[in-house]
C-alpha cells in the first residue's frame, strides 16, 4: 500500500478529537527520545516541535494542512504536524527531519538529492524528505505514480519537481529504500 499524503485528507478522516481526549500530560517519542510535557494539548505539534524542542527543521508554511512544509512521520505515516494537536501525539513515535542525518553525515536519500541537484528550498525540502522517507519505508519499490502521489501534499510553486522525481527514481533503482526506515 502506498503512503498517502495525508495533509488535509488525514485530518478530515482521522484527526477528530475532543477536549476530553487532550487533557493531562502527553508522553511520546521524538526521534527516539522520550518526550513528556504538560504543555497545552491543543498546541499544534509543529509549533511544539519548533518552539519547545528546538527542532526547527520542521517548517510551518500555511499552518492549515495545505503545503506540507510541516510534514513529519508519525507511527510510520507522513502527516502534517500543523494539524496534529499535541494531545493526539500521546504514545506515538514521531520522526522529524533531524532524525535523518547531520550535515556531515547525510542520510542516503539526502545525499542523493544533493548529488542530483534535486534540493529545493529550505522551506519545502524537509517536508519533501519526510514524505519520501515514509513512502520508501512502506513501499521500497514505488511506481512513478506512487511517488507522485506521495508528494502531492508537498507544494512548491517555484520549481518543477523534475530533478526531485529523477533523484527519487534513482534512489528506488539503487535500492536505498532499505536505509530509509
Ligand atoms: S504548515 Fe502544515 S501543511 Fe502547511
Ligand atoms: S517552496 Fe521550496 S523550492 Fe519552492
Amino acid at each position: 500500500m502506498t503512503s498517502k499524503p495525508i495533509c488535509g485528507v488525514w485530518f478530515k478522516t482521522s484527526c477528530r478529537w475532543s477536549k476530553a481526549d487532550l487533557v493531562g500530560q502527553v508522553k511520546f517519542h521524538v526521534n527516539g527520545q522520550v518526550c513528556e510535557t504538560d504543555s497545552d494539548p491543543t498546541t499544534p505539534l509543529a509549533i511544539f516541535l519548533r518552539d519547545s524542542l528546538n527542532l526547527r527543521g520542521t517548517k510551518i508554511g500555511c499552518g492549515n494542512g495545505e503545503c506540507g512544509a510541516c510534514t513529519v512521520i508519525m507511527d510510520g505515516r507522513a502527516v502534517c504536524s500543523c494539524l496534529v494537536p499535541l494531545g493526539r501525539a500521546g504514545g506515538r513515535q514521531i520522526k522529524t527531519v533531524e532524525s535523518l542525518g547531520p550535515p556531515d553525515d547525510l542520510h542516503p536519500i539526502q545525499q542523493k538529492l544533493v548529488e542530483r541537484g534535486a534540493f529545493q528550498c529550505g522551506f519545502c525540502t524537509p517536508g519533501v524528505l519526510m514524505s519520501v522517507v515514509a513512502l520508501l519505508a512502506e513501499t521500497p519499490q514505488p511506481s512513478d505514480a506512487e511517488i507522485r502521489s506521495a508528494l502531492q501534499g508537498n507544494l512548491c510553486r517555484c520549481s518543477g519537481y523534475v530533478k526531485l522525481l529523477e533523484a527519487i527514481g534513482e534512489i528506488v533503482r539503487e535500492d536505498l529504500a532499505g536505509e530509509a526506515a
